[in-house]
């Protein structure tokens, strides 16, 4: 579904590559972690499968399609199938938490009737639907978080990014976001989760992938 083939990058102005002939396969429904020590290039691959950045030499392929050749709104209509996750929840500040969900659902076409129920769902499912009416300053960074999650979620994506979305929380916050993208997975979400956070990867153990200076040095199946 995701196929890098002999990826590398370097963002203007510098001379390294942040990734070098990185060939990575996967399929679709898998979850993968991205681990590797800071630098090593796992924000810039999924920088790259979002098409925020094209590849210097190489391609990326989603589903066939070799990403450089999206043009126009096409590159809208591609990400619109990709949810994205970040360390920092990247809410609205002056919305509610209904009207952030709400924003997507606009952004993305969905008929108005459908917003209640799509968002009474999402909100269930990260145990928050008694905080629709709340401003992201008045929940906690844990709760902001998975609000954060639902919006990503909401619109079903094919694809789900995350790129260390525990960062910021406690461990108990940290596993109860897990919990959210194992959902999603076992929903048919293809998964890219980039993260520090080992005791994650013990605790859902599936494709890990190591990244370091640039390079895959490690793929392991772990279940
Ligand atoms: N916008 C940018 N412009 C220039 N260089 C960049 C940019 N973003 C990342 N880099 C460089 O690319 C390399 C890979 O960075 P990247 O952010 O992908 O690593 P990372 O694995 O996500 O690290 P971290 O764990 O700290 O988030 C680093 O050397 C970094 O300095
Ligand atoms: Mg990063």
């Amino acid at each position: 579904m995701i196929h890098l083939h002999r990826v590398s990058l370097s963002y203007p102005g510098t001379k390294t590559l942040a990734l070098y002939d990185v060939n990575l396969e996967i399929k679709r429904g898998e979850f993968v972690f991205l681990v590797g020590p800071s630098g090593a290039g796992k924000s810039s691959l999924l920088s790259l499968v979002l098409r925020r950045v094209l590849p210097t030499s190489g391609a990326v392929y989603v589903e066939g399609v070799n990403l450089r050749r999206l043009r126009g709104n096409r590159v809208a209509l591609y990400r619109r199938q990709v949810g994205v996750v970040f360390q920092d929840h990247r809410l609205l500040p002056r919305r509610t938490v209904e009207e952030n969900l709400a924003f997507v659902l606009r952004v993305q076409g969905v008929p108005r009737k459908l917003w209640p129920e799509k968002i009474a769902r999402a909100l269930r499912t990260v145990g928050l639907a008694h905080k629709r009416r709340a401003f992201p300053h008045q929940l906690s960074v844990g709760e902001a978080q998975r609000v954060a999650v639902a919006r990503a979620l909401i619109v079903e994506p094919k694809i789900l990014l995350a790129d260390e979305p525990t960062g910021n929380l406690d461990r108990e916050n940290a596993h109860a976001v897990l919990e959210l993208f194992k959902l999603a997975h076992a929903r048919g979400a293809t998964v890219l989760f980039a993260t520090h956070a080992e005791d994650l990867v013990r605790a859902y153990p599936r494709r890990v992938v190591g990244l370091r200076a640039g390079q895959v040095v490690a793929d392991r199946r772990l279940g």
